[in-house]
């Protein structure tokens, strides 16, 4: 089988980080998260976690030439090769042109892109109550509780609440999802490769929903 490289695409808040891991897992491919990698700089402090942390912050997307070096450098690492599930990216057209150009480079291209569909409503609630742990585990204090509040089932670490999950943040992040990645729908639906799926059922079920789509390829 020729490897598989999924884009989950989707509002902030929608459960791409949630159903990204859960795939990842079943289907045995690496997890890339372009938020998890800017959020691991910010910790670690390095230059480019500076640089992240002033649009993070402000709701705003970190430049294209900086969060594309950043991919091709964690697609340099061998464990990409088997595939992968994309979540965060890309997030602007020159976004998704870099990505074609560099799954060309590996003779292969992206696979499928499953849409979770989620209102903006239901968005503000869910960014309000999540909870993440230090490795990107995704919790929420209603829907997705840890077995012990504010800590992680897997490794037992303290969850946190995220800086942009500020309601004021939050509405800039739905903005800028409309205005600068809403056009990546049709650039997928057009290349054929667009699922959508309706965001709103259960974890689960969204969850059977992507695998349905996956399986179909
Ligand atoms: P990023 O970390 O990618 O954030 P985002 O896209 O705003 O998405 P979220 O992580 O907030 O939501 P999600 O869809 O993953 O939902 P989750 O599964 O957590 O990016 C952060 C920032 O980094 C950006 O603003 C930007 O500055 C920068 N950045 C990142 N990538 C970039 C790029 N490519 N270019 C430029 N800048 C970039 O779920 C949310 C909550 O809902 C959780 O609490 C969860 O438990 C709950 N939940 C999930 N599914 C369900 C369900 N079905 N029912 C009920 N609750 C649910
Ligand atoms: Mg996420």
């Amino acid at each position: 089988m020729s490897p598989m490289y999924i884009v989950m695409l989707g509002p902030p808040g929608a459960g791409k980080g949630t159903q990204a891991k859960k795939l990842a897992q079943e289907l045995g491919l690496v997890h890339v998260s372009t938020g998890d990698l800017f959020r691991e700089n910010l910790k670690n402090e390095t230059e480019l976690g500076q640089l992240a942390q002033q649009y993070m912050n402000a709701g705003e997307l970190v430049p294209d030439d900086v969060t594309v070096a950043m991919v091709k450098e964690r697609f340099a690492r061998p464990d990409c090769e088997k595939g992968a599930v994309l979540d965060g990216f890309p997030r602007t057209p020159a976004q998704a042109e870099a990505l074609d150009q560099l799954l060309e480079t590996f003779d292969s291209e992206v696979t499928v892109v499953p849409l979770i569909k989620v209102p903006d409503e239901i968005l503000v609630e869910r960014l309000s109550g999540r909870w993440m742990s230090p490795s990107g585990r995704v919790y929420h204090e209603k829907y997705n509780p840890p077995v012990v509040k504010w800590i992680d089932d897997i490794d037992g670490s303290e969850l946190y609440q995220r800086e942009d999950d500020k309601p004021g943040t939050v509405r800039r992040r739905i903005d800028v999802y409309n205005e600068q990645t809403a056009p990546l729908i049709d650039y997928y639906r057009e290349k054929g490769l667009l699922a959508e799926i309706d965001g709103t059922q259960p974890i689960e079920d969204v969850f059977a929903a992507i695998m349905a789509s996956v399986e179909e390829v």
